[in-house]
């Protein structure tokens, strides 16, 4: 859709006046309510929402998280819109009257990830949208704000200058680099979360999991009916893995859980791999370990050259359901609508995406409880 065509949010019926009772009886009755922007297909909305948060809005440019965004986040409407068009203004009428207002916003982090190695990020717009995010919030100066990013960005002058502003506008600030395994999750990604807050002190949440072993990918998918390569189960259409090529279908019978592409036979092997100087990635091409959590899921999950994302048993790369369930997506998340073909690449961005629903519970869970603190 183009912008000009785009709904705008003043114009949409749904906008808060005063007088908008809460919706849903699933939603959060805190007295904080969120508008998430980048929400997605709504990870850290469902998490927010899950905690007592009142989600009442998400945005996101792109339309395909629309359905998965509404179905699962109750109450909480989606704007198919591109912040750089978005204004304070608009995002005040969102935000119910009376309310704490938190304005969550994780940027894309593509252009901060490690996975892009030897992609210069200012070659990439998308280093504008935390600055987009910052805007927002130094003309909205909501109770609290929350982001989050891949670890690299704590570095970056984009952060800095966000941390910088938050600081200048009287926010109590807190950043730390989160392991997901540490909020429950079998999977070790870690992510940079940030919390901020104009009432008390802000302190990104500790991990209920932090003391326990880690969850490992048998304790999470290890339940999960076999299939196979480019098949769709019958009963779970969003337990379909991407069709391996001949090639990469004897790589994958070659390659041993938690181990790389030194494995394989030599005419396996890529030209890169047989180079002598080695300078390969190790861990492409790679199966997961049983008794491990994953590695962490990226939007190209379902491609066996992009990563470990081999299946520790089966001769494929993890299926979308796998995927979500590493990521936190409850079984019951609806992706889809019922009887829809679930598109593989697209849901498989979308899910890489997400913030793990778990972290965003207990960052939402610190924000209540920081109302606990100021006695609000
Ligand atoms: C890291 S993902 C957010 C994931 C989400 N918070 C979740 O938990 O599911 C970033 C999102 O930003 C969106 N995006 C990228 N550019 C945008 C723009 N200019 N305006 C609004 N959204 C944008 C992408 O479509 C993507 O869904």
């Amino acid at each position: 859709m183009a912008a000009q065509e785009q709904q705008t949010i003043l114009d949409c019926p749904a906008a808060r006046t005063p007088t908008s009772p809460s919706t849903t009886a699933a939603r959060g009755t805190s007295g904080i309510s969120a508008i998430d922007v980048f929400c997605g297909i709504g990870g850290l909305s469902y998490g927010l929402a899950a905690a007592g948060i009142d989600v009442v809005a998400g945005i996101d440019v792109d339309g395909s998280c629309r359905f998965p965004f509404e179905a699962n986040v109750a109450g909480a409407q989606f704007l198919e819109r591109d912040i750089r068009d978005v204004t304070a203004e608009e995002l005040s009428v969102l935000w119910p009257e009376g309310s704490l207002r938190l304005l969550a916003g994780c940027a894309p982090c593509q252009p901060f990830s490690s996975y892009r190695k030897g992609v210069s990020p200012s070659s990439d717009d998308r280093w504008v949208l935390l600055r987009e995010l910052g805007r927002l919030v130094e003309e909205t100066q909501p109770e609290f704000v929350t982001t989050e990013n891949v670890p690299r960005i704590h570095d970056k002058t984009v952060f800095g200058d966000f941390v910088e502003m938050l600081h200048r506008l009287g926010y109590s600030v807190d950043s730390d680099i989160c392991k997901c395994t540490d909020y429950g999750l079998a999977q070790s990604r870690r992510r940079l979360v940030l919390v901020a807050s104009r009432l008390g002190t802000a302190a990104v949440p500790e991990g209920d999991w932090r003391d326990r072993p880690a969850k490992t990918v048998k304790q999470a998918i290890g339940n999960l009916p076999p299939i196979g390569a480019g098949d769709t189960h019958e009963t779970d259409p969003v337990h379909r893995s991407r069709g391996l090529s001949a090639l990469n279908r004897k790589r994958m019978v070659a390659s041993k859980p938690g181990g790389t592409w030194r494995d394989w036979p030599t005419k396996l092997r890529a030209p890169c791999h047989q180079r002598s100087s080695g300078a390969a990635f190790k861990n492409v091409y790679a199966r997961m370990q049983w008794d491990r959590p994953s590695p962490t899921i990226t939007t190209y999950f379902h491609n066996f050259g992009a990563g470990r994302f081999g299946h520790p048993q089966q001769h494929r790369t993890i299926s979308l359901r796998e995927a979500a369930i590493l990521q936190g997506f409850p079984k019951d998340y609806q992706f889809a609508p019922d009887g829809n073909v679930v598109p593989l690449t697209t849901l498989g961005r979308h899910i890489g995406n997400a913030v793990p629903p778990p972290l965003g519970e207990a960052i939402g869970r610190t924000f209540l409880n920081s109302l606990i603190e100021v006695n609000v």
